[in-house]
């Protein structure tokens, strides 16, 4: 069935190794302050994203959509974000945009009023690939209203389609062709976990988007995920991809500091605390993206995403309180440290030739 491999994604996200081999939070340490001289109880956690009111900067970043099960994920999710006070993404709209029954497992999220929701196409159904021909900007519209969003993530993940069993690898255009949405609809540029370098995100701000959500590495790694799917099919060549190129990318507090172009950003990519939340927006982030953490509980019930949520506010509430930090803009002040492998990315990213004496 064409969108089987929406509930393989899941399968293999709950039951498989799909990590990056390196968790980079690790290498990112805020500074404690002794005596932060203030009360934890009046640590105001409260955001705004899009022009829409968060209680946390915290965004469910985009999981699924369009097969049976997806309903019930995406019902949960929506129950507990707007229960919360946080915003949330559906995965990729293209199998409802193709076959409008689908629908149905993503329009659960209007149930809830969720204060932020993002849509989501993909950048490679916005050209023409060898088999179909590009969604337009009516396609787009049409996602955006299957769920009343607030923005449409347009997801580029073109390490997945390397290793996808004929994976839509034309990437010609792509810029263009999101430049031309971004000209009627607010566009979020997405990517999925092989993260952003500070060139390509000025590319997409002069393109007009209006917002990055850094999808870095360091998390779920789609080349893992497909690899798994090509093991299960006996696929050589596309197994032995998604094995080479497991922890390819630019980890997310590196992609964080290299996507810093002046427009609203989530960062997702890896988180899994409250904590690593914090280290995102003392980086520079707007908002911390979780995906594959809430997966489980999304599905569960709406009460084990809440739960979930809840004790994700309460790591963050804590590393603002135990850093001095009163707002989401002062936490964005913090100092931090970046020690490891981290630290050598950075040094050999940002080394500078000595000018001659
Ligand atoms: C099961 C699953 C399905 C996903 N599907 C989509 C998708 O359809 N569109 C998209 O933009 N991102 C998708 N993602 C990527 C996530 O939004 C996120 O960028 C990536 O997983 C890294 O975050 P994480 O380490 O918190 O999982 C998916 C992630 C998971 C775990």
């Amino acid at each position: 069935m064409k969108f089987a491999r929406k509930a393989d994604h899941i399968e293999i996200c709950i039951n498989k190794d799909v990590n990056s081999t390196k968790i980079y939070w690790d290498d990112v340490q805020l500074l404690h302050r002794a005596l932060p001289e203030l009360d934890m109880g009046s640590v105001d956690l409260s955001a705004e994203l899009f022009g829409k009111k968060l209680a946390a900067p915290i965004v469910i970043s985009a999981i699924t959509g369009g097969f049976e099960g997806a309903e019930k994920i995406n019902r949960n999710l929506a129950q507990a974000a707007a229960a919360v006070g946080v915003g949330m993404g559906v995965g990729s709209q293209r199998p409802a945009l193709e076959n409008p029954e689908l629908a149905l497992s993503y329009e659960a999220v209007k149930e809830f009023k969720v204060p932020l929701v993002i849509g989501n196409v993909g950048a490679p159904q916005l050209v023409a690939q060898k088999k179909r021909p590009a969604f337009g900007i009516e396609d787009c519209r049409k996602a955006m209203k299957m769920i009343d969003a607030d923005i449409l993530a347009v997801h580029m993940n073109f390490l997945q389609e390397i290793v996808q069993p004929e994976g839509d690898t034309n990437a010609a255009g792509c810029l263009e062709a999101i430049g031309a949405v971004a000209k009627q609809l607010p566009v979020l540029a997405k990517e999925t976990g092989a993260g952003m370098t500070s060139d390509m995100a000025h590319e997409l701000r002069m393109k007009g988007v209006k917002g990055i959500d850094v999808g870095g590495m360091g998390g779920t790694s789609f080349s893992a995920v497909e690899y798994h799917r090509a093991v299960g099919r006996s696929e050589a060549t596309l197994s032995r991809l998604g094995e080479t190129f497991w922890n390819w990318g630019i980890p997310t507090p590196l992609s964080i500091i290299e996507a810093d172009v002046g427009l609203p950003m989530i960062a997702t990519g890896g988180l899994w605390t409250g904590l690593d939340a914090a280290k995102a927006i003392s980086l520079g982030a707007s908002a911390a993206g979780f995906s594959r953490k809430m997966l489980a509980p999304a599905m569960e019930s709406a009460e084990a995403v809440e739960r979930e949520l809840r004790m994700l506010i309460a790591e963050l509430k804590a590393a603002m309180f135990l850093t001095g930090a009163r707002s989401v803009e002062e936490l964005q002040a913090v100092p931090y440290v970046v020690t490891g492998h981290l630290s050598e990315w950075m040094n050999a990213l940002y080394w500078e030739e000595p000018e001659d004496q």
